[in-house]
């Protein structure tokens, strides 16, 4: 609605996670590294975990554009884990255009074994992709851990992602799933943006939009100030209060957002946020090699979101939908 007025090519704070408005902060960039490496060199276990609204979905859906420039990588993506261990395995089997439909328990796993293994013996790459998966029973993720088995003497056979809200680390504390926690390869966590990366974050999202940088900002300093004061760096929020704010300007027909529109956003959605900074950057996986590997990742992953910002004007991700496997 305010696009023409803000000339902009499209909404900066759309909330879809939309790969072609990643916006690389350190924690993200991170984390994206240890998602991709950890599929990429085979290291079994992988978990993400994250505040509500700090970007996982949006860094799975990142890796998905990643893994499906290879053709060596099979995936399945699992969003609703609310299923039986029977259900779970009927669905990453069909995910992965295997025949499950009326097969009992210990005849999709040895279907699903046979498949890995036959994967494996050609040196492809199966991953199994699980977001909200803090929603898993324990008794999926005993399931998971038994797929997890599944290796030959030097190479796993199935990559697993685990990505979920702070819970899912919980879970993987309790007393029943010790196993699965050791075999945790690559850990990282997501927290809020601090107020620099929020300025940073807010003027990526502008310019990705069409923002001209010549322009007086659309934001000034002190809208940002209020809008990292009101959303205490989480990004789902602060999209909120941005989107808003620009839609209260537009009908106010002023050219910028002023502090005063932040605050009648904010009071509006009455955003007394509970959340926590106590995300830090733990694991057990190398930081240098993370981070060298990190420069190479942002390189490609770069290239791969330019000619899909310029293609894709829809603000729908291409592979939003990315329940398909790459054979
Ligand atoms: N690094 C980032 N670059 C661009 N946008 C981001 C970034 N991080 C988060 N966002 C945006 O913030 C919003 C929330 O992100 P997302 O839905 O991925 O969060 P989430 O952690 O999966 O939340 P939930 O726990 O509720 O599932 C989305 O609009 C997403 O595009
Ligand atoms: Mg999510």
């Amino acid at each position: 609605m305010y696009k023409a007025f803000f000339n902009l090519a499209r909404n900066p704070f759309d909330l879809t996670p939309d790969p072609t408005c990643f916006v690389s902060t350190r924690r993200h960039n991170e984390a994206l590294a240890a998602l991709y490496y950890g599929v990429r060199w085979h290291k079994g276990f992988v978990v993400v975990t994250g505040e509500v609204g700090t970007g996982k979905t949006l860094l799975l859906r990142c890796l998905l554009r990643l893994l499906k420039e290879s053709k060596d990588i099979a995936y399945a993506y699992l969003f609703n884990s609310r299923l039986s261990p029977t259900e779970f395995l009927q669905y990453i089997l069909s995910d992965f255009g295997l025949a499950a439909s009326g097969k009992n328990k210990s005849e999709l796993l040895l279907d699903f074994g046979q498949f890995l293994v036959a994967r494996g013996a050609k040196r492809l790459t199966t991953v199994l992709i699980v977001d909200e998966a803090h929603h898993l029973s324990e008794d999926i993720l005993e399931e998971i851990r038994l797929l997890s088995n599944l290796e030959t003497t030097d190479d796993k056979l199935l990559q697993i992602v685990l990505v979920g809200q702070p819970e899912l680390d919980e879970k993987l504390d309790s007393l029943g799933l010790r196993q699965l926690k050791q075999r945790i390869a690559l850990r990282a966590q997501l927290g809020p943006l601090d107020g620099e990366e929020t300025a940073e974050y807010i003027a990526q999202r502008l310019q990705i939009a069409g923002a001209e940088a010549h322009r007086d900002p659309l934001f000034p300093q002190d809208a940002v100030a209020a809008v990292y004061r009101h959303s205490k760096g989480l990004p789902r929020l602060i999209n909120t209060i941005c989107e808003n704010a620009l839609i209260a300007a537009y009908a106010r027909q002023q050219a910028a957002v002023t502090p005063d529109l932040i605050e009648d956003v904010a009071r509006e959605f009455r955003l007394d946020v509970v959340y926590s900074r106590e995300a830090g950057n733990t694991g057990r996986h190398s930081e240098a090699e993370i981070r060298r590997a990190t420069d190479v990742l942002l390189d490609l992953f770069a290239n791969l979101r330019r000619p899909a910002a310029t293609n894709n004007d829809s603000g729908i991700p291409e592979g939003a939908d990315a329940t398909k496997v790459e054979m």
